[in-house]
């Protein structure tokens, strides 16, 4: 099994299901253009984004990591009209990359890209008693994953989903030795979730055209 071979499926399951859309492709090249790195999720995981936050009949997204808000647009074209996504990010570059896709996706009137520390942003909401999220994605700096969860708890209600990208972490994940900072995030995160009882979470390794990873999903219990 190949990087080629899992390129040639994600291509072919994107072209079957997912189609091309200039809005997100669009949204892909300005981020290179402006020089981002190229980690945004794949379109065929953007679409489930979509498909799990339109599952969830969200209103009311939160986003931790924004880069040029790739998946940022594919949660908020699952929202109704009067619908709000809050997405965070700390470089400003990222952010105005974003805040001009968003805009031209036609989603500034329901997205909002708040820049900063995505734990001042997180604190900030929670000070301010914000309604519930629906569904939270946490896709920032791993070591920051289980401060990101706690925050998300508190943000959510009975029902809500939680997903978590890039878990894996080649693997190392497994690894009770690692000291790798982002691979202690993610295990005090499991560590977090498995000692929860208000949460109910699978995680699920993947392969595609980001390379080998996976992600958790995690749903607040009702
Ligand atoms: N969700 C995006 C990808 C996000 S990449 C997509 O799939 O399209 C991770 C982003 O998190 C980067 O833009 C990075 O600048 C941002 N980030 C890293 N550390 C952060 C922090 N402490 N607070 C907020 N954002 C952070
Ligand atoms: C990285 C971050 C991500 O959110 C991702 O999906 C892939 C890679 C990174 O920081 O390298
Ligand atoms: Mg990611």
């Amino acid at each position: 099994m190949s990087q080629q071979q899992w390129d040639a499926v994600d291509d072919y399951f994107t072209d079957k299901l997912v189609g091309h859309d200039p809005v997100l492709e669009g949204a892909l090249a300005a981020a290179d253009a402006a020089g981002l790195p190229q980690i945004a999720v794949a379109a065929n995981q953007g679409k489930l984004l979509h498909l799990l936050a339109l599952t969830q009949g969200a209103r009311r997204i939160l986003e931790v990591g924004t880069l040029g808000g790739y998946s940022a647009i594919w949660l908020a074209r699952a929202l109704p009209a009067d619908g709000t996504l809050i997405t965070l990010e700390i470089d400003p570059a990222h952010a105005e990359v974003a805040r001009e896709n968003l805009r031209r996706a036609g989603l500034d009137k329901v997205a909002e890209v708040r820049l900063g520390r995505a734990a001042d942003s997180l604190a900030e909401l929670e000070k301010a008693g914000v309604e519930p999220f629906d569904l939270v994605f946490i896709d920032a700096d791993k070591t920051g994953n289980p401060d990101y969860f706690a925050s998300a708890l508190r943000l959510t209600r009975p029902g809500s989903l939680i997903i978590v990208d890039n878990v894996v972490r080649g693997g190392a994940v497994a690894d009770e030795r690692s000291t790798d900072p982002s691979v202690l995030g993610t295990r005090r995160l499991h560590d977090l979730i498995a000692a929860e009882p208000r949460v109910s979470a699978t995680s699920v390794q993947t392969v595609g055209a980001k390379g080998y990873d996976g992600f958790t999903l995690a749903r607040v219990q009702g």
